[in-house]
């Protein structure tokens, strides 16, 4: 019987187990790894955990708050989890994560299948919001901590491909970029104990995982006693040189030349750095508190391009700000020329409740401009990404396998240090397996190539 077979069966028959829960995450890396957290948190407590949402008769909704559009996701989820509801009324309903804490008990007053709410730091409260909505009532939790940092729950990695894993160095954010909603939904800024992340890498070595991420919404400025990322870098590094280690997401005004000297020095970590720039005008920089203008962001990248030449940046970049003029619009085109990124996330201005941006500037680009203004920068990251990875043409990579090709069961997907995607043939190599490949053709998004020796 297959296991999720089996978990329908005991749910059917109420034997042995508690509980049967399923986990649906939305949002950023962070919330997928705080996922893992909470399928710790109840296995611990004997709830089992199901990829199959008709097995469960608890549902969790891992939300993200980010732009209303992400929102809206999670409220047409809801609607769509309403049939569930009624099929089977005693099934339980929470929504975790940032829409949670930013939402608390309006979130249950406007969506009446909701029957419990918890925030971020709220989740080892899980088993017990559970037992009181077992007992008919409304369970909520949105309490926010200034020293939560789940350090020693080693997360159930329940969605894993056994090659990559995520490790939450630190949580929070305290930055107070005017435009965002995650120092709301987050709290304070706080670094995990250093040993327990160098136990959690250990384990993960000692079962075969090949890549590791460290996980933070502003990893780089990690500080736990007297280590700092970079110290944190140059131990974990060290543990198994075989192992690549990735880390997301880096404040600009955080990435000191120690830093950028670590990644240089260890050919395991990975020479790709996501350093959201945001916009290129210092007036716009300026309104969104990112702390630094468009000279010191450009003298941090030529400070990387000199230690680590073939080093690729990627970014995230805001459309529509607040007061953005056509002129503001354009140094942000320029910017990303000049810099010559390799990806970006890209999104038009989406303006949040309670932000300084919401209380105190005015989200005056019209709609249509806002778009406008967004399909250039994208049309123009697609133009960097192609020249990018035409360069990349005839040269061969170490690539680390980790899937199979969405397009093709025949092929592999894998990713170069340099955080580019590859796929190419499936011949006697697995998932997992490192492997050189000659690229041979590519597209904006992905490289392909074939197998060398
Ligand atoms: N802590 C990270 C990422 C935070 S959220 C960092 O600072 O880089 C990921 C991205 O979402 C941000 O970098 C920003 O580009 C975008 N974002 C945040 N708030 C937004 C908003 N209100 N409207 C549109 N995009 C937003
Ligand atoms: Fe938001 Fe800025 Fe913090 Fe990133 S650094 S999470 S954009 S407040
Ligand atoms: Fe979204 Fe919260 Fe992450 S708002 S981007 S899930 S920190």
């Amino acid at each position: 019987m297959e296991s999720n077979q089996l978990f329908c069966y005991k749910l059917k028959f109420k034997v042995l187990i508690k509980s049967v829960v399923y986990i649906e995450t939305y949002g950023c890396q962070m919330n997928f790894s705080d996922s893992e957290i909470v399928a710790s948190i109840l296995t611990e407590n004997d709830y089992e955990i199901t990829k199959d949402i008709n097995c469960a008769n608890i549902i969790f909704i891992n939300t993200c708050s980010i732009r209303d559009n992400a929102e809206q996701r999670v409220k047409n989820r809801l609607i769509e989890l309403r049939t569930i509801k009624k099929n089977r009324p005693k099934t339980i309903i929470g929504v975790l994560g940032c829409m949670a804490e930013r939402l608390k008990e309006q979130l249950m007053e406007d969506e009446k299948i909701v029957d419990l709410v918890a925030g971020p730091d709220s989740y080892r409260t899980l088993p017990n919001l559970i037992n009181i909505v077992s007992d008919g009532l409304k369970g909520i939790n949105t309490e926010l901590s200034i020293e939560e940092t789940y350090s020693e729950i080693t997360p159930v990695r329940y969605n894993s491909n056994g090659v990559s894993a995520f490790i939450s160095i630190m949580r929070g954010c305290e930055n107070m970029c005017s435009y965002c909603v995650v120092p709301y939904t987050r709290g304070k800024e706080r670094s995990r104990n250093f040993n327990s992340i160098i136990n959690e890498v250990k384990i993960l070595v000692s079962k075969g995982y090949k890549e590791i991420t460290l996980l933070g919404q502003n990893v780089n400025s990690y500080k736990y006693e007297d280590v700092n990322f970079a110290k944190l870098l140059n131990i974990i590094a060290k543990i198994d040189e075989t192992i690549r280690i990735r880390f997301a997401t880096s404040h600009p005004k955080d990435l000191s030349n120690e830093l950028i000297d670590t990644i240089a020095l260890h050919p395991n970590i990975c020479k790709s750095i996501h350093l959201p720039v945001q916009s290129g005008s210092n007036h716009i920089l300026k309104l969104m508190n990112r702390v630094y203008d468009r000279e010191w962001y450009l003298e941090r990248i030529r400070k990387i391009k000199s230690t680590i030449p073939d080093c690729t940046i990627s970014t995230d970049i805001i459309s529509g700000f607040c007061g953005e003029t056509e002129q503001d619009h354009l140094d942000t085109l320029s910017i990303m020329k000049e810099v010559g990124y390799e990806f970006a996330y890209m999104f038009k201005y989406s303006e949040r409740d309670n932000t300084y941006a919401f209380k105190h500037l005015k989200d005056d680009v019209p709609e249509i401009e806002k778009i406008r203004r967004l399909n250039e920068v994208i049309k123009l990251q697609q133009e960097l990404s192609l020249n990018s990875n035409k360069k990349d043409i005839g040269k061969i990579y170490k690539v680390l396998a980790d899937s199979i090709s969405k397009r093709s069961a025949t092929h592999l997907s894998g990713r170069t240090e340099f955080n580019k995607v590859v796929i190419f043939e499936k011949q006697f190599n697995n998932i997992g397996d490192y492997v050189m490949v000659e690229i041979t053709e590519c597209s904006s998004a992905t490289l392909k190539g074939k197998l060398v020796n």
